[in-house]
Protein backbone atom coordinates (compact mmCIF):
# COMPACT_ATOMS: atom_id res chain seq x y z
CA UNK A 1 0.00 0.00 0.00
CA UNK A 2 1.02 3.86 0.12
CA UNK A 3 4.30 4.84 2.09
CA UNK A 4 4.68 7.61 4.23
CA UNK A 5 8.17 9.12 5.57
CA UNK A 6 8.53 12.19 7.10
CA UNK A 7 11.30 14.08 8.30
CA UNK A 8 12.91 16.58 10.95
CA UNK A 9 16.27 17.40 11.36
CA UNK A 10 19.84 18.31 10.78
CA UNK A 11 20.09 16.43 7.42
CA UNK A 12 18.86 17.79 4.12
CA UNK A 13 15.16 16.56 3.89
CA UNK A 14 15.02 15.39 0.56
CA UNK A 15 18.28 12.70 0.36
CA UNK A 16 16.47 11.15 3.57
CA UNK A 17 13.05 11.25 2.00
CA UNK A 18 14.16 9.98 -1.05
CA UNK A 19 16.02 7.14 0.56
CA UNK A 20 12.75 6.96 2.91
CA UNK A 21 10.59 6.11 -0.05
CA UNK A 22 12.97 3.95 -2.20
CA UNK A 23 12.88 1.88 1.07
CA UNK A 24 9.11 2.01 0.79
CA UNK A 25 8.59 1.42 -2.81
CA UNK A 26 7.15 -2.26 -2.17
CA UNK A 27 4.23 -0.65 -0.77
CA UNK A 28 3.54 1.35 -4.17
CA UNK A 29 4.55 2.74 -7.23
CA UNK A 30 1.65 4.48 -9.04
CA UNK A 31 3.38 7.76 -7.95
CA UNK A 32 5.45 9.17 -5.81
CA UNK A 33 5.89 12.84 -4.07
CA UNK A 34 7.40 15.06 -1.71
CA UNK A 35 6.66 18.38 0.05
CA UNK A 36 9.40 19.93 1.59
CA UNK A 37 9.31 23.10 4.28
CA UNK A 38 11.47 26.17 5.11
CA UNK A 39 9.55 29.32 5.40
CA UNK A 40 6.88 28.12 2.63
CA UNK A 41 6.30 24.65 1.11
CA UNK A 42 7.38 22.98 -2.38
CA UNK A 43 5.54 19.76 -3.31
CA UNK A 44 6.98 17.98 -6.34
CA UNK A 45 5.21 14.84 -7.98
CA UNK A 46 5.74 12.39 -10.41
CA UNK A 47 3.62 9.17 -11.74
CA UNK A 48 5.51 5.91 -11.75
CA UNK A 49 8.55 4.82 -9.97
CA UNK A 50 10.51 6.36 -7.07
CA UNK A 51 13.10 6.87 -9.51
CA UNK A 52 11.08 9.21 -11.37
CA UNK A 53 10.53 11.90 -9.16
CA UNK A 54 14.24 11.46 -8.24
CA UNK A 55 14.81 12.24 -11.86
CA UNK A 56 12.23 15.00 -11.67
CA UNK A 57 14.04 16.77 -8.94
CA UNK A 58 17.11 17.06 -10.42
CA UNK A 59 15.84 19.13 -12.89
CA UNK A 60 14.00 22.13 -11.11
CA UNK A 61 15.36 24.22 -8.53
CA UNK A 62 14.43 22.58 -5.23
CA UNK A 63 14.43 24.25 -2.23
CA UNK A 64 16.45 23.31 0.87
CA UNK A 65 14.91 22.02 3.44
CA UNK A 66 15.46 19.99 7.42
CA UNK A 67 11.44 19.15 6.76
CA UNK A 68 9.46 17.33 5.20
CA UNK A 69 6.77 14.27 3.90
CA UNK A 70 7.25 12.13 1.26
CA UNK A 71 4.84 9.11 -0.10
CA UNK A 72 4.48 6.36 -2.75
CA UNK A 73 1.17 5.56 -3.83
CA UNK A 74 -0.76 2.03 -4.41
CA UNK A 75 -4.10 3.86 -6.09
CA UNK A 76 -7.34 3.21 -3.88
CA UNK A 77 -9.29 6.74 -5.18
CA UNK A 78 -8.67 7.89 -8.76
CA UNK A 79 -6.51 6.32 -10.94
CA UNK A 80 -2.57 6.88 -10.49
CA UNK A 81 -1.64 10.40 -11.70
CA UNK A 82 0.50 13.44 -11.17
CA UNK A 83 -2.46 15.23 -9.99
CA UNK A 84 -4.16 12.41 -7.61
CA UNK A 85 -0.52 11.86 -6.36
CA UNK A 86 0.06 12.63 -3.12
CA UNK A 87 1.09 14.98 -1.13
CA UNK A 88 -2.32 16.83 -1.06
CA UNK A 89 -2.56 20.56 -0.52
CA UNK A 90 -5.86 22.53 0.86
CA UNK A 91 -5.79 25.71 2.32
CA UNK A 92 -3.11 25.12 4.44
CA UNK A 93 -2.56 21.85 5.09
CA UNK A 94 -0.14 19.79 3.22
CA UNK A 95 -0.75 16.06 3.41
CA UNK A 96 -0.07 12.31 2.70
CA UNK A 97 -2.01 9.55 3.37
CA UNK A 98 -1.96 5.37 3.95
CA UNK A 99 -5.30 3.77 3.90
CA UNK A 100 -8.79 4.16 2.80
CA UNK A 101 -11.77 6.88 4.01
CA UNK A 102 -14.67 4.87 3.36
CA UNK A 103 -17.00 7.95 3.90
CA UNK A 104 -14.85 10.15 1.53
CA UNK A 105 -17.99 10.57 -1.03
CA UNK A 106 -20.64 11.55 1.69
CA UNK A 107 -17.49 13.91 3.36
CA UNK A 108 -17.12 15.22 -0.27
CA UNK A 109 -19.77 16.30 -1.10
CA UNK A 110 -20.79 18.12 2.44
CA UNK A 111 -17.73 20.14 1.69
CA UNK A 112 -18.60 20.90 -1.93
CA UNK A 113 -21.96 21.99 -0.55
CA UNK A 114 -20.07 24.24 1.98
CA UNK A 115 -18.10 25.69 -1.09
CA UNK A 116 -14.91 23.56 -1.17
CA UNK A 117 -14.09 22.66 -4.40
CA UNK A 118 -11.50 20.06 -4.98
CA UNK A 119 -8.74 19.64 -7.60
CA UNK A 120 -8.24 15.52 -7.18
CA UNK A 121 -10.16 12.52 -7.40
CA UNK A 122 -8.45 11.06 -4.05
CA UNK A 123 -10.10 10.51 -0.53
CA UNK A 124 -7.00 11.94 1.21
CA UNK A 125 -7.53 15.45 -0.39
CA UNK A 126 -11.15 15.16 1.44
CA UNK A 127 -9.52 14.82 4.83
CA UNK A 128 -6.96 17.55 3.87
CA UNK A 129 -10.39 20.02 3.27
CA UNK A 130 -11.56 18.90 6.73
CA UNK A 131 -8.63 19.26 8.55
CA UNK A 132 -8.14 22.94 6.61
CA UNK A 133 -11.57 23.79 7.83
CA UNK A 134 -11.21 23.11 11.22
CA UNK A 135 -7.79 25.16 11.30
CA UNK A 136 -7.70 28.09 13.31
CA UNK A 137 -4.50 27.76 15.03
CA UNK A 138 -4.53 24.61 17.21
CA UNK A 139 -3.58 21.92 14.67
CA UNK A 140 -4.21 19.18 17.32
CA UNK A 141 -8.02 20.23 17.86
CA UNK A 142 -8.72 20.74 13.54
CA UNK A 143 -7.02 16.96 13.37
CA UNK A 144 -9.01 15.61 15.63
CA UNK A 145 -11.88 17.21 14.60
CA UNK A 146 -11.62 15.84 10.63
CA UNK A 147 -10.78 12.35 12.34
CA UNK A 148 -13.57 12.05 14.21
CA UNK A 149 -15.81 12.59 11.01
CA UNK A 150 -14.03 9.95 9.40
CA UNK A 151 -14.62 6.31 8.70
CA UNK A 152 -12.01 3.74 7.19
CA UNK A 153 -8.30 3.34 8.05
CA UNK A 154 -5.38 6.39 8.29
CA UNK A 155 -1.91 6.69 8.54
CA UNK A 156 -1.22 10.46 8.30
CA UNK A 157 1.31 12.93 7.89
CA UNK A 158 0.49 16.63 8.24
CA UNK A 159 1.93 19.36 8.01
CA UNK A 160 0.92 23.11 8.25
CA UNK A 161 1.79 26.42 6.61
CA UNK A 162 2.29 28.49 9.53
CA UNK A 163 3.83 26.01 11.51
CA UNK A 164 7.27 23.83 12.01
CA UNK A 165 6.30 20.98 13.31
CA UNK A 166 5.08 17.65 11.35
CA UNK A 167 1.65 15.93 12.92
CA UNK A 168 1.03 12.21 12.42
CA UNK A 169 -2.05 10.48 13.46
CA UNK A 170 -3.09 6.47 12.45
CA UNK A 171 -6.04 4.03 12.81
CA UNK A 172 -5.37 0.67 12.00
CA UNK A 173 -2.83 1.57 9.25
CA UNK A 174 0.97 1.65 10.42
CA UNK A 175 3.17 4.56 11.35
CA UNK A 176 5.50 4.55 13.81
CA UNK A 177 7.95 7.55 15.28
CA UNK A 178 11.92 7.38 14.77
CA UNK A 179 14.24 9.09 17.19
CA UNK A 180 17.64 10.12 15.88
CA UNK A 181 20.48 12.68 17.14
CA UNK A 182 18.89 15.67 16.31
CA UNK A 183 16.42 14.48 13.48
CA UNK A 184 13.25 12.65 14.43
CA UNK A 185 11.58 10.75 11.51
CA UNK A 186 7.46 9.39 10.69
CA UNK A 187 7.52 6.27 8.76
CA UNK A 188 5.44 3.17 7.23
CA UNK A 189 8.02 1.07 8.31
CA UNK A 190 10.81 0.85 10.43
CA UNK A 191 13.14 -0.23 7.30
CA UNK A 192 12.87 3.15 6.01
CA UNK A 193 14.72 4.74 8.90
CA UNK A 194 17.26 2.30 10.06
CA UNK A 195 19.98 3.73 8.09
CA UNK A 196 19.72 7.04 10.27
CA UNK A 197 18.28 5.50 13.44
CA UNK A 198 17.11 2.30 15.44
CA UNK A 199 15.16 4.10 18.02
CA UNK A 200 11.22 4.40 17.77
CA UNK A 201 8.22 4.91 19.43
CA UNK A 202 5.45 3.69 18.59
CA UNK A 203 2.11 5.77 17.85
CA UNK A 204 -1.10 3.96 18.86
CA UNK A 205 -4.63 4.81 17.47
CA UNK A 206 -6.06 7.99 18.97
CA UNK A 207 -2.30 9.64 19.62
CA UNK A 208 -1.07 12.74 17.83
CA UNK A 209 2.74 13.30 17.44
CA UNK A 210 3.85 16.39 16.89
CA UNK A 211 7.34 15.88 15.62
CA UNK A 212 9.73 19.33 15.63
CA UNK A 213 13.96 20.12 15.53
CA UNK A 214 13.33 19.97 19.51
CA UNK A 215 11.61 16.33 19.53
CA UNK A 216 8.63 14.55 19.52
CA UNK A 217 5.63 15.07 21.91
CA UNK A 218 2.61 12.56 22.17
CA UNK A 219 -1.07 14.27 22.78
CA UNK A 220 -3.46 11.84 24.06
CA UNK A 221 -5.92 14.11 24.23
CA UNK A 222 -4.83 17.19 25.09
CA UNK A 223 -2.23 15.59 27.56
CA UNK A 224 1.26 14.76 26.89
CA UNK A 225 1.77 11.26 26.59
CA UNK A 226 4.89 9.92 27.79
CA UNK A 227 6.18 6.81 25.68
CA UNK A 228 8.98 4.20 25.70
CA UNK A 229 11.54 4.60 23.74
CA UNK A 230 12.15 0.92 21.28
CA UNK A 231 14.82 -0.31 20.30
CA UNK A 232 14.88 -2.40 16.40
CA UNK A 233 17.27 -4.94 15.55
CA UNK A 234 16.31 -4.51 11.49
CA UNK A 235 19.32 -3.35 9.64
CA UNK A 236 19.54 -2.10 6.16
CA UNK A 237 19.76 -5.87 4.82
CA UNK A 238 18.74 -4.63 1.02
CA UNK A 239 22.80 -5.25 -0.29
CA UNK A 240 20.82 -4.64 -3.32
CA UNK A 241 20.82 -7.31 -6.17
CA UNK A 242 24.40 -8.73 -5.65
CA UNK A 243 24.46 -9.27 -9.44
CA UNK A 244 21.42 -10.90 -10.23
CA UNK A 245 19.24 -9.23 -12.65
CA UNK A 246 16.15 -8.66 -10.57
CA UNK A 247 15.74 -9.09 -6.46
CA UNK A 248 13.39 -12.00 -7.62
CA UNK A 249 15.93 -14.18 -8.36
CA UNK A 250 18.34 -13.57 -5.85
CA UNK A 251 15.52 -13.67 -3.27
CA UNK A 252 14.70 -17.25 -4.68
CA UNK A 253 18.72 -18.07 -4.73
CA UNK A 254 18.50 -17.37 -0.92
CA UNK A 255 15.93 -20.46 -0.46
CA UNK A 256 18.60 -23.24 0.29
CA UNK A 257 20.60 -21.07 3.11
CA UNK A 258 17.76 -19.69 4.67
CA UNK A 259 15.71 -22.99 4.48
CA UNK A 260 19.22 -25.00 6.17
CA UNK A 261 19.27 -22.12 9.05
CA UNK A 262 15.09 -22.28 9.71
CA UNK A 263 15.55 -26.25 10.38
CA UNK A 264 18.66 -26.02 12.53
CA UNK A 265 16.53 -23.10 14.28
CA UNK A 266 13.40 -25.57 14.38
CA UNK A 267 15.90 -28.09 16.38
CA UNK A 268 16.93 -25.58 18.76
CA UNK A 269 13.91 -24.07 19.84
CA UNK A 270 11.74 -27.41 19.26
CA UNK A 271 10.12 -27.30 22.63
CA UNK A 272 9.40 -24.24 22.48
CA UNK A 273 7.03 -24.42 19.07
CA UNK A 274 3.23 -25.44 20.07
CA UNK A 275 1.62 -28.92 19.89
CA UNK A 276 -1.50 -28.59 17.71
CA UNK A 277 -2.77 -31.48 19.66
CA UNK A 278 -3.64 -29.29 22.34
CA UNK A 279 -6.35 -28.54 19.94
CA UNK A 280 -9.43 -30.15 18.64
CA UNK A 281 -9.88 -27.64 15.83
CA UNK A 282 -7.50 -25.15 13.87
CA UNK A 283 -8.49 -21.93 11.52
CA UNK A 284 -5.91 -20.94 9.71
CA UNK A 285 -6.09 -17.46 7.88
CA UNK A 286 -4.21 -15.08 5.62
CA UNK A 287 -4.15 -13.66 2.43
CA UNK A 288 -2.28 -14.49 -1.12
CA UNK A 289 0.76 -16.55 -1.23
CA UNK A 290 0.62 -16.87 2.82
CA UNK A 291 -2.74 -18.67 2.88
CA UNK A 292 -1.73 -20.72 -0.33
CA UNK A 293 1.52 -21.65 2.41
CA UNK A 294 -2.08 -22.28 4.22
CA UNK A 295 -3.51 -24.77 2.43
CA UNK A 296 -0.39 -26.44 2.54
CA UNK A 297 -0.07 -26.97 6.30
CA UNK A 298 -4.11 -27.53 6.09
CA UNK A 299 -3.44 -30.39 3.95
CA UNK A 300 -0.42 -31.79 6.04
CA UNK A 301 -1.90 -31.41 9.41
CA UNK A 302 -5.45 -33.31 8.33
CA UNK A 303 -3.30 -35.83 6.03
CA UNK A 304 -1.34 -36.63 9.96
CA UNK A 305 -3.20 -35.94 12.62
CA UNK A 306 -6.85 -35.94 14.12
CA UNK A 307 -7.19 -32.51 13.57
CA UNK A 308 -9.50 -31.09 12.01
CA UNK A 309 -8.09 -27.17 10.10
CA UNK A 310 -10.58 -24.87 8.23
CA UNK A 311 -8.15 -22.61 5.64
CA UNK A 312 -9.72 -19.27 4.91
CA UNK A 313 -9.06 -16.23 3.13
CA UNK A 314 -9.00 -13.40 5.56
CA UNK A 315 -10.69 -10.72 4.01
CA UNK A 316 -14.17 -13.84 4.11
CA UNK A 317 -13.23 -15.04 7.66
CA UNK A 318 -13.29 -11.50 9.27
CA UNK A 319 -17.02 -10.60 8.35
CA UNK A 320 -18.30 -14.46 7.91
CA UNK A 321 -19.57 -15.90 10.49
CA UNK A 322 -17.03 -18.32 12.29
CA UNK A 323 -17.68 -21.21 14.61
CA UNK A 324 -15.33 -21.50 17.29
CA UNK A 325 -15.16 -24.37 20.22
CA UNK A 326 -12.88 -23.91 23.25
CA UNK A 327 -10.23 -25.79 21.29
CA UNK A 328 -9.69 -23.84 18.70
CA UNK A 329 -6.53 -22.67 17.41
CA UNK A 330 -6.33 -20.04 15.29
CA UNK A 331 -2.85 -19.59 13.04
CA UNK A 332 -2.23 -16.61 10.84
CA UNK A 333 -0.01 -16.05 8.40
CA UNK A 334 2.03 -12.82 7.09
CA UNK A 335 5.52 -11.99 6.11
CA UNK A 336 4.75 -8.26 6.33
CA UNK A 337 2.06 -8.65 9.50
CA UNK A 338 0.42 -5.59 8.44
CA UNK A 339 -1.96 -7.08 5.91
CA UNK A 340 -4.77 -5.35 7.01
CA UNK A 341 -7.32 -8.13 6.47
CA UNK A 342 -5.76 -10.60 8.80
CA UNK A 343 -5.04 -7.98 11.55
CA UNK A 344 -8.87 -8.44 11.66
CA UNK A 345 -8.87 -11.70 11.65
CA UNK A 346 -6.45 -11.79 14.37
CA UNK A 347 -8.42 -9.63 16.21
CA UNK A 348 -11.69 -11.63 15.79
CA UNK A 349 -10.77 -14.80 17.42
CA UNK A 350 -9.11 -12.42 19.95
CA UNK A 351 -12.32 -11.31 20.64
CA UNK A 352 -13.77 -14.24 21.31
CA UNK A 353 -10.74 -15.68 23.55
CA UNK A 354 -9.68 -17.82 21.08
CA UNK A 355 -5.76 -18.48 21.06
CA UNK A 356 -3.99 -17.10 18.14
CA UNK A 357 -0.58 -17.77 16.52
CA UNK A 358 1.43 -15.68 14.26
CA UNK A 359 3.53 -17.29 11.59
CA UNK A 360 4.99 -14.06 10.80
CA UNK A 361 8.30 -12.10 9.30
CA UNK A 362 8.23 -8.80 10.39
CA UNK A 363 9.49 -8.06 13.95
CA UNK A 364 7.72 -5.31 15.69
CA UNK A 365 4.75 -5.76 13.23
CA UNK A 366 1.54 -5.72 14.28
CA UNK A 367 0.16 -9.40 13.91
CA UNK A 368 3.65 -10.07 15.72
CA UNK A 369 3.16 -8.09 18.50
CA UNK A 370 -1.07 -8.71 18.66
CA UNK A 371 -0.88 -12.30 18.88
CA UNK A 372 -0.58 -14.72 21.84
CA UNK A 373 2.79 -16.79 20.20
CA UNK A 374 4.52 -16.04 17.25
CA UNK A 375 6.84 -18.12 15.28
CA UNK A 376 9.38 -15.85 12.71
CA UNK A 377 10.21 -17.32 9.86
CA UNK A 378 13.32 -15.63 9.32
CA UNK A 379 13.36 -14.97 6.14
CA UNK A 380 15.38 -11.32 6.19
CA UNK A 381 14.09 -8.48 4.22
CA UNK A 382 12.22 -9.58 0.72
CA UNK A 383 12.37 -7.16 -1.60
CA UNK A 384 10.19 -8.23 -4.62
CA UNK A 385 6.59 -7.87 -4.73
CA UNK A 386 6.24 -11.33 -5.20
CA UNK A 387 6.77 -13.67 -2.97
CA UNK A 388 8.87 -15.81 -2.55
CA UNK A 389 11.63 -17.05 0.00
CA UNK A 390 9.01 -16.17 2.59
CA UNK A 391 6.65 -18.25 0.93
CA UNK A 392 8.59 -21.31 1.27
CA UNK A 393 9.88 -20.29 4.62
CA UNK A 394 5.96 -19.94 5.60
CA UNK A 395 5.31 -23.24 4.05
CA UNK A 396 8.64 -24.62 5.94
CA UNK A 397 7.44 -24.11 9.36
CA UNK A 398 3.57 -25.21 8.69
CA UNK A 399 6.02 -28.28 7.70
CA UNK A 400 7.28 -28.76 10.82
CA UNK A 401 4.92 -27.98 12.79
CA UNK A 402 2.43 -30.90 11.68
CA UNK A 403 4.93 -32.80 11.49
CA UNK A 404 5.84 -32.23 14.71
CA UNK A 405 2.41 -32.34 15.94
CA UNK A 406 2.12 -35.42 13.92
CA UNK A 407 5.33 -37.34 16.09
CA UNK A 408 6.59 -38.03 12.79
CA UNK A 409 9.92 -35.68 13.35
CA UNK A 410 12.30 -39.03 13.31
CA UNK A 411 11.02 -40.65 9.75
CA UNK A 412 12.17 -37.41 7.98
CA UNK A 413 15.31 -36.65 9.17
CA UNK A 414 17.39 -37.44 6.28
CA UNK A 415 15.37 -35.94 4.28
CA UNK A 416 15.52 -32.82 6.34
CA UNK A 417 19.54 -32.57 6.41
CA UNK A 418 19.61 -33.36 2.55
CA UNK A 419 16.30 -30.59 2.26
CA UNK A 420 19.18 -27.18 1.35
CA UNK A 421 21.19 -29.14 -1.03
CA UNK A 422 18.55 -31.14 -3.04
CA UNK A 423 16.52 -27.58 -3.16
CA UNK A 424 19.90 -25.90 -4.17
CA UNK A 425 20.02 -28.81 -6.81
CA UNK A 426 16.08 -27.85 -7.92
CA UNK A 427 17.19 -23.82 -8.16
CA UNK A 428 20.29 -24.31 -10.36
CA UNK A 429 18.45 -26.06 -12.76
CA UNK A 430 17.65 -22.62 -14.45
CA UNK A 431 17.98 -23.86 -18.42
CA UNK A 432 15.17 -26.36 -17.80
CA UNK A 433 12.66 -24.11 -16.59
CA UNK A 434 14.11 -21.61 -19.24
CA UNK A 435 13.96 -24.01 -22.07
CA UNK A 436 10.17 -24.82 -20.92
CA UNK A 437 9.42 -20.78 -20.25
CA UNK A 438 10.26 -20.71 -23.89
CA UNK A 439 7.05 -23.21 -24.87
CA UNK A 440 4.59 -21.29 -22.63
CA UNK A 441 5.73 -17.95 -22.72
CA UNK A 442 3.15 -16.83 -25.76
CA UNK A 443 -0.11 -18.64 -23.91
CA UNK A 444 -2.97 -16.42 -23.73
CA UNK A 445 -3.84 -19.66 -20.81
CA UNK A 446 -2.25 -21.44 -18.25
CA UNK A 447 -4.01 -24.08 -16.11
CA UNK A 448 -2.30 -25.81 -13.43
CA UNK A 449 -3.35 -28.79 -11.82
CA UNK A 450 -3.30 -31.61 -9.12
CA UNK A 451 -4.69 -33.10 -5.89
CA UNK A 452 -4.41 -32.65 -2.25
CA UNK A 453 -0.89 -31.11 -1.20
CA UNK A 454 -0.44 -30.97 -5.19
CA UNK A 455 -3.22 -28.47 -5.66
CA UNK A 456 -1.89 -26.99 -3.02
CA UNK A 457 1.44 -26.79 -4.86
CA UNK A 458 -0.76 -25.33 -7.86
CA UNK A 459 -2.15 -22.93 -6.36
CA UNK A 460 0.66 -20.98 -5.60
CA UNK A 461 2.86 -21.89 -8.76
CA UNK A 462 -0.77 -20.42 -10.50
CA UNK A 463 -0.53 -17.38 -8.59
CA UNK A 464 3.38 -16.33 -8.59
CA UNK A 465 2.74 -17.21 -12.62
CA UNK A 466 0.16 -14.44 -13.04
CA UNK A 467 1.34 -11.66 -10.97
CA UNK A 468 4.86 -11.31 -11.90
CA UNK A 469 3.74 -12.39 -16.28
CA UNK A 470 0.30 -10.93 -16.90
CA UNK A 471 -0.84 -14.60 -18.13
CA UNK A 472 -4.06 -15.74 -17.30
CA UNK A 473 -3.49 -18.60 -15.40
CA UNK A 474 -5.36 -20.57 -12.51
CA UNK A 475 -5.15 -23.87 -10.75
CA UNK A 476 -7.41 -26.57 -10.53
CA UNK A 477 -7.93 -29.69 -8.36
CA UNK A 478 -7.15 -32.23 -11.16
CA UNK A 479 -10.73 -33.96 -10.78
CA UNK A 480 -12.63 -30.69 -11.26
CA UNK A 481 -10.99 -29.57 -14.19
CA UNK A 482 -14.01 -31.27 -16.60
CA UNK A 483 -16.62 -30.04 -14.94
CA UNK A 484 -16.95 -26.87 -16.61
CA UNK A 485 -13.25 -25.35 -17.05
CA UNK A 486 -12.19 -27.90 -19.42
CA UNK A 487 -14.03 -26.01 -22.04
CA UNK A 488 -11.26 -23.16 -22.16
CA UNK A 489 -8.77 -26.02 -23.28
CA UNK A 490 -7.82 -25.29 -26.49
CA UNK A 491 -4.93 -26.54 -28.82
CA UNK A 492 -1.68 -26.25 -27.11
CA UNK A 493 -2.92 -24.28 -24.23
CA UNK A 494 -0.22 -25.59 -21.56
CA UNK A 495 -1.64 -27.56 -18.22
CA UNK A 496 0.61 -28.09 -16.23
CA UNK A 497 0.17 -30.79 -13.89
CA UNK A 498 2.02 -31.48 -10.24
CA UNK A 499 2.23 -34.84 -9.68
CA UNK A 500 4.01 -35.80 -6.32
CA UNK A 501 1.72 -37.26 -4.04
CA UNK A 502 1.96 -41.40 -4.44
CA UNK A 503 -1.74 -41.89 -3.37
CA UNK A 504 -3.45 -40.18 -6.36
CA UNK A 505 -0.44 -40.28 -9.35
CA UNK A 506 -2.67 -42.30 -11.42
CA UNK A 507 -5.90 -40.18 -10.88
CA UNK A 508 -4.22 -36.86 -11.80
CA UNK A 509 -2.34 -38.42 -14.55
CA UNK A 510 -5.91 -39.29 -16.20
CA UNK A 511 -7.06 -36.20 -15.76
CA UNK A 512 -3.86 -34.69 -17.42
CA UNK A 513 -4.70 -37.53 -20.18
CA UNK A 514 -8.07 -35.68 -20.73
CA UNK A 515 -7.35 -32.60 -21.27
CA UNK A 516 -4.61 -33.85 -23.82
CA UNK A 517 -7.01 -35.67 -25.82
CA UNK A 518 -8.51 -31.96 -26.12
CA UNK A 519 -5.25 -30.66 -27.64
CA UNK A 520 -3.44 -29.05 -24.16
CA UNK A 521 0.37 -29.14 -24.05
CA UNK A 522 0.58 -31.35 -20.76
CA UNK A 523 3.52 -30.65 -18.57
CA UNK A 524 4.43 -32.95 -15.58
CA UNK A 525 6.48 -31.81 -12.50
CA UNK A 526 6.65 -35.08 -11.19
CA UNK A 527 9.03 -36.54 -8.06
CA UNK A 528 9.29 -39.97 -9.67
CA UNK A 529 9.72 -41.04 -13.32
CA UNK A 530 6.67 -40.75 -15.79
CA UNK A 531 6.52 -42.42 -19.02
CA UNK A 532 5.07 -40.60 -21.72
CA UNK A 533 5.52 -36.91 -21.65
CA UNK A 534 8.08 -34.98 -23.73
CA UNK A 535 7.68 -32.20 -21.21
CA UNK A 536 8.78 -33.54 -17.60
CA UNK A 537 10.61 -31.89 -15.18
CA UNK A 538 11.52 -34.66 -12.73
CA UNK A 539 12.56 -33.20 -9.44
CA UNK A 540 13.75 -35.00 -5.84
CA UNK A 541 11.42 -36.78 -4.06
CA UNK A 542 11.13 -36.30 -0.47
CA UNK A 543 8.39 -36.52 2.39
CA UNK A 544 5.07 -35.10 1.34
CA UNK A 545 5.90 -33.31 4.73
CA UNK A 546 8.52 -31.10 2.43
CA UNK A 547 8.07 -32.01 -1.23
CA UNK A 548 6.20 -28.37 -1.65
CA UNK A 549 9.85 -26.52 -0.44
CA UNK A 550 11.10 -28.40 -3.48
CA UNK A 551 8.43 -28.01 -5.92
CA UNK A 552 7.21 -24.50 -5.57
CA UNK A 553 11.18 -22.97 -5.78
CA UNK A 554 10.73 -24.57 -9.89
CA UNK A 555 6.78 -23.24 -10.44
CA UNK A 556 8.60 -19.69 -8.90
CA UNK A 557 11.44 -20.05 -11.39
CA UNK A 558 8.86 -20.62 -14.57
CA UNK A 559 7.04 -17.82 -13.74
CA UNK A 560 10.43 -15.76 -13.48
CA UNK A 561 11.85 -17.19 -16.63
CA UNK A 562 8.14 -16.49 -18.55
CA UNK A 563 7.99 -12.87 -17.33
CA UNK A 564 11.54 -12.18 -18.46
CA UNK A 565 10.58 -13.35 -22.01
CA UNK A 566 7.50 -11.43 -21.38
CA UNK A 567 9.64 -8.35 -20.82
CA UNK A 568 7.56 -7.69 -17.44
CA UNK A 569 8.68 -6.08 -14.89
CA UNK A 570 9.71 -8.78 -12.43
CA UNK A 571 10.15 -7.15 -9.35
CA UNK A 572 7.88 -4.67 -9.37
CA UNK A 573 4.49 -6.29 -11.54
CA UNK A 574 1.38 -4.05 -12.23
CA UNK A 575 -1.10 -3.01 -9.60
CA UNK A 576 0.80 -5.21 -7.19
CA UNK A 577 1.87 -4.14 -3.54
CA UNK A 578 3.94 -6.56 -1.17
CA UNK A 579 2.03 -4.96 1.64
CA UNK A 580 -1.67 -4.53 1.55
CA UNK A 581 -2.84 -2.19 4.67
CA UNK A 582 -6.24 -1.52 3.28
CA UNK A 583 -9.24 -3.25 2.42
C1 LIG B 1 0.07 -9.11 -1.11
C2 LIG B 1 1.37 -9.60 -1.70
C3 LIG B 1 1.44 -11.12 -1.64
C4 LIG B 1 1.23 -11.59 -0.21
C5 LIG B 1 -0.07 -11.06 0.39
C6 LIG B 1 -0.14 -11.30 1.89
O1 LIG B 1 -0.98 -9.46 -1.93
O2 LIG B 1 1.51 -9.14 -3.02
O3 LIG B 1 2.70 -11.56 -2.12
O4 LIG B 1 1.20 -12.99 -0.19
O5 LIG B 1 -0.14 -9.64 0.21
O6 LIG B 1 0.86 -10.55 2.51
P1 LIG B 1 1.46 -10.88 3.92
O7 LIG B 1 2.44 -9.79 4.19
O8 LIG B 1 0.30 -10.85 4.89
O9 LIG B 1 2.08 -12.23 3.86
Amino acid sequence: MCGIIGYVGKNDAVKVLINGLKTLEYRGYDSAGIALKNKSIQVIKSVGKVSMLEDKLKTLDVIRANMGLAHTRWATHGKPSEVNAHPHVVGKVTIVHNGIIENAFELREKLEQEGVSFKTDTDTEVIAALINKYYDGDACDAIRKATDLVVGSYALGIMFDDEDYLYAIRKDSPLILGVGVDEYFMASDIAAIVNYTNKYMLLEEGEIAQISFEGINIYNSKKIVEKNILETSVVDEDKGKCGYKYYMLKEINEEPILVERAIKNFYEKIDEFPNLNDYEEIHIVACGSAMYAGMIGKTLIEENTNIQVVCEVASEYRYKRVFYNRKTLVIVISQSGETADTIAALRKAKANNIDTLAIVNVKGSTIARESKQQIYIEAGREVAVATTKAYILQVLVMALLSCKSALKLDLVKNDLEKLPRLLKEVIDRRDDYKKLAKKIFKSEDIFFIGRKIDYAISLEGSLKLKEISYIHSEAYQAGELKHGTISLIEENTPVLAIITDDDIKEKTLSNLEEVKARGALPIVICNEKIDGYQDEILLPKVSTFFQAVLVVPCLQLIAYEVAILRGCDVDKPRNLAKSVTVE
